[in-house]
Parts: C-alpha cells; structure tokens; sequence
C-alpha cells in the first residue's frame, strides 16, 4: 500500500483543497477544513478515484463515445413507499437503486419515517433497517408502538459499514436505512466515527453498493439546512435526492421538502402530522398553515404559493412598531430576511409608506419557509396592515412578486393559484395584472389586477 495522500475538505461545500487553510477558498467558511485521506488509487475498491470509476451498475466494459439516442435506457422502476406525501417529494416513489439523504433536525422525525416507510415498503421491497443510534429493542418497540407490520423488515445495530455491507451481500435486501450517517464509520480510515471523512467515505461506500447492485439507500442525517455541526452537506454531491425534514418545535406539523433530486422536482413538499401513532399525511395542507384565527387580523394576509406541484395557502403576519432603537429590528422568520428590507425600501420609495422608525416583524405561519418571490406582495400588505391597525377585507388573498421600480410582477401559475384559493372559499384575491384570469373565469372570486405597488395598496384598503 502506497503512502496514504490526504486531502482537506470544507464541511460546508465540500470543496477538498491539498493544504489546509484557516478559510475555505469556496464559499468562505471559517475552520470548515478537516484532512480526509485520500486512499492510494491501487487498492480495490478503496480510492476516490475508484468510486469515480464505478459509477453506475453495469458499466464494466471500457468508455465509448455513443449516440445519446442509441443509448438503451429505462424508465426508472420506482416503488411506492405506502406514504403519498413520501412519494410526492421523491417525484413519484422510491427509485431502484437511489440514494436519498433525509437531513434534519434531531428529534424532527427520521427514524420515525424511515421505519414506517420501510414497513410499509417491505411486502413489495424487503428492506434492511440499519440502526447505529437505538438498540433492536428500541426499533423494534417502536415498530410495535406504531402498530406496523415487520414481516420483511430486518434490522441490524451496525457501525461499521464493512460488516454491514457483508450482511448486505448475504441478505440482498431491496432498501438500506442507514441511520445515522453520522454513526458509520470504515476500518479504511482512522478517523473518528462522525468526522467529515468517515462520513463521507461511509456514505461513499453506500453509494458506490447501492449502484452496483441497484438496492434504494436511505441515509439519514442530523443536519439543519445552514449546514450543521457535523457537515453531511459533503453528502450532497454524492447522493441523487435530498430530503430536509423542517418543523417548527412545538408544532407538530413536519414538512419534507426535496432540495436536490435527479428523479423529480426540486422544493416539492410533502406535509405531515406528528401523533401518537407516528407521522400521518396530511391531505390538506392548505388548512393547515391558515393560522386558524378567527375574522380578519390586522398585519395578517393569507398568499397563495406554489411549492414543488402544488399551490398551497399560506398566512403571512406581521407586527410592525415604534422602535426604541436608533436602528430598528427587520426580524423575517419563514422567509429571507434582505428581501424583507428590499421589499420595506420598495414600500418606502414607490408606496411612500415609511417604516424607519418602526422594528418590522414578519412571521410565515406553520413553521414552513417560503422562497419564491410571489410573496412579496401579500407581506407588504401584511406590513401595511399592521402599520395602520387595519386588517384586510375578510376572505382576501394576495400573490405578487414586487420589482425594485415598484411594479407588480406575474409569477408563474396564476391561475392554479386562484382555483387553490377559491376552492377554500377566498372571496378577493389581488394578483399581478398579467395573472388575472378571463373575465368571469371565477364567479366567487373577485380578481383584482394590479400593476403598481400604489394600487395593491389601494386595493388592500
Ligand atoms: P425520531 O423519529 O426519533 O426523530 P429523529 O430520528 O429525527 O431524531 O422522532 C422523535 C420524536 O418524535 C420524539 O421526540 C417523539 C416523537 N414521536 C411522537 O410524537 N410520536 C410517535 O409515534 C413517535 C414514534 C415519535
Ligand atoms: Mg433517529
């Protein structure tokens, strides 16, 4: 065996550097650098290199160069995991020999997914659960506790993914949880289990093992979406969907969202509900992130996003007030805060509505995030309404990106949007111009278009 090479990666991007260095030249973190070793590139199976090389099942003949059109593929076979909010943000059930990394929060409900998934899964797709955190008797209790059907369902307290692979080859199970990532570590490496390159080279070996024999890989990993502690954002690159986990503590409500997926759309959603039965599908999310407050509120306005397929109604709040402070507070939860002072800059120039003097505290209910730019205007309406003490006409709603020069901008599928909105018995919506339906395209909605920020003011009253 040669001299063993080392690399320094970033565990925040994942960019590998030959020296180390204080900053990461990437994406600029601070102490980000930890050493992986690189493996010589003779030993089988073993090196970086050679995982490059692998890659996908079958591929054993030599590289040609080929006509993409006479390339033979197949639709991927996908299996439906018995969860449909699952499926959804998979893009359609679990595909044959996928690695899927599902990150969140401790405590948010992984193990708790994953093993009703996996037993829900097991008749069609015999699964392997692979615990390094809880003891078989704590999967199993669970299992138990949940009221779910094991037959299938194997289980194996691991670490090491040497021996879990070997129990792999013997068993041949369909699907493979790992979990956690955070707890897999390889005799490869000398590094401590949990480090950025025991993680990786696990999560490498997973990958490169489920490709070549085409079984589903869940691997699960604490991680928060600003990156975490423990840094799987390594991971990333190496899987082909990302799934985070997000619920606001205390809320029982979880949102899996897909970050990255090479088999489905990005930022699809699927909503559920904590209980003591587990996670149930929630079938209408759109109830759900309604505050449920009784009559109209002021700083409140009720938008309708778009999130992966689906429309979904979602309550913005505000609370802006006189502020002690010589600069006040711009607190945006659920949303990026620049935009909130862009938007606040935009209200001020083109709206003529000033809130220097004032903190502004803006709220998305549900604890779910919101990231496209449709809800520029229902949160300045929000804002105006605070401001003024005066809620919105009862039943409105509002979806509308807001430009710097203050027009209202169309955002894409205004008219699913509005359908969204009627069918929960919205009576006004305001919407950009260019997303107003055909005259008397809704007889319960009245639409009112708009194309200027001073307008949609207007219009909100
Ligand atoms: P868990 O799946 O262990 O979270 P993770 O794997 O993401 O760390 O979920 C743990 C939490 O979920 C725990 O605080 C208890 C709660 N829970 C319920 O409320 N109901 C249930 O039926 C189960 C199994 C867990
Ligand atoms: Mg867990």
């Amino acid at each position: 065996m040669g001299k063993a090479k080392t690399a320094y990666v970033c565990s925040d991007c994942g960019a590998s550097f030959s020296k180390w260095q204080g900053q990461c030249g990437e994406c600029g973190g601070w102490n980000t650098l930890s050493e992986f070793v690189v493996e010589p590139a003779a030993k089988a199976g073993g090196s970086v290199a050679a995982s490059r090389r692998s890659g996908w099942a079958g591929q054993a003949d030599a590289p040609t160069v080929t006509a993409l059109k006479d390339v033979r593929h197949a639709e991927e076979a996908r299996v439906g995991t018995g969860i449909g909010e699952f499926d959804r943000v998979l893009g359609g059930g679990l595909v044959h020999g996928s690695v899927v990394l599902v990150g969140g929060d401790p405590g948010i409900g992984k193990s708790t997914l994953l093993l009703q998934a996996v037993s829900l899964m097991a008749p069609r797709l015999p699964g392997l659960y692979v615990t390094g955190e809880e003891s078989l008797a704590q999967v199993a209790g669970r299992a138990a506790r949940l009221g779910l059907a094991v037959d299938g369902v194997h289980a194996l307290a691991e670490t090491c993914v040497e021996h879990i692979l070997q129990h792999a080859a013997k068993m041949r199970p369909g699907l493979i949880v790992a979990d956690s990532v955070q707890t897999l570590w390889t005799e490869e490496l000398s590094a401590a289990p949990g480090s950025v390159s025991q993680v990786r080279e696990s999560a490498a070996r997973l990958v490169r093992y489920a490709k070549e024999t085409g079984t589903a890989v869940f691997l699960v990993g604490h991680v928060t979406k600003e990156g975490g502690i423990a840094g799987p954002r390594v991971l990333e690159h190496m899987v082909d969907a990302v799934l985070y986990f997000e619920g606001e503590s205390g809320s029982r409500f979880r949102v899996l969202r897909a970050f990255k997926n090479r088999f489905g759309a990005v930022n699809e959603l699927g909503v559920f509900a904590m209980g003591d039965k587990g996670l149930r599908e929630v079938a209408n999310p759109s109830a759900i992130f309604l505050s449920g407050s009784r009559g109209p509120q002021p700083g409140s306005c009720v938008m309708v996003t778009r999130e992966g397929t689906r429309p979904l109604l979602v309550e913005v709040q505000a609370l802006v007030d006189a502020s002690p402070l010589s600069n006040p507070r711009r607190v945006a939860v659920g949303m990026e805060g620049n935009r909130l002072a862009m938007l606040l800059a935009v209200l001020h120039r083109h709206g003529g509505v000033g809130v220097g003097d004032q903190d502004v505290f803006v709220n998305v209910v549900g604890g779910i995030r919101v990231q496209e730019t449709a809800a520029d205007l229902p949160v300045l309406l929000a804002v105006l309404s605070s401001l003024r003490d005066r809620p919105l006409a009862e039943h409105t709603v509002a979806f509308g990106e807001v430009g710097l020069s203050g027009e209202i901008r169309p955002v894409p599928n205004g008219e699913e949007r509005l359908k969204e909105a009627a069918t929960h018995g919205f009576k006004r919506a305001i919407v950009p111009k260019a997303n107003a339906p055909k005259r008397g395209a809704f007889k319960e909605l009245d639409v009112i278009a708009v194309e200027r920020l001073g307008e949609a003011l207007e219009a909100a009253g």
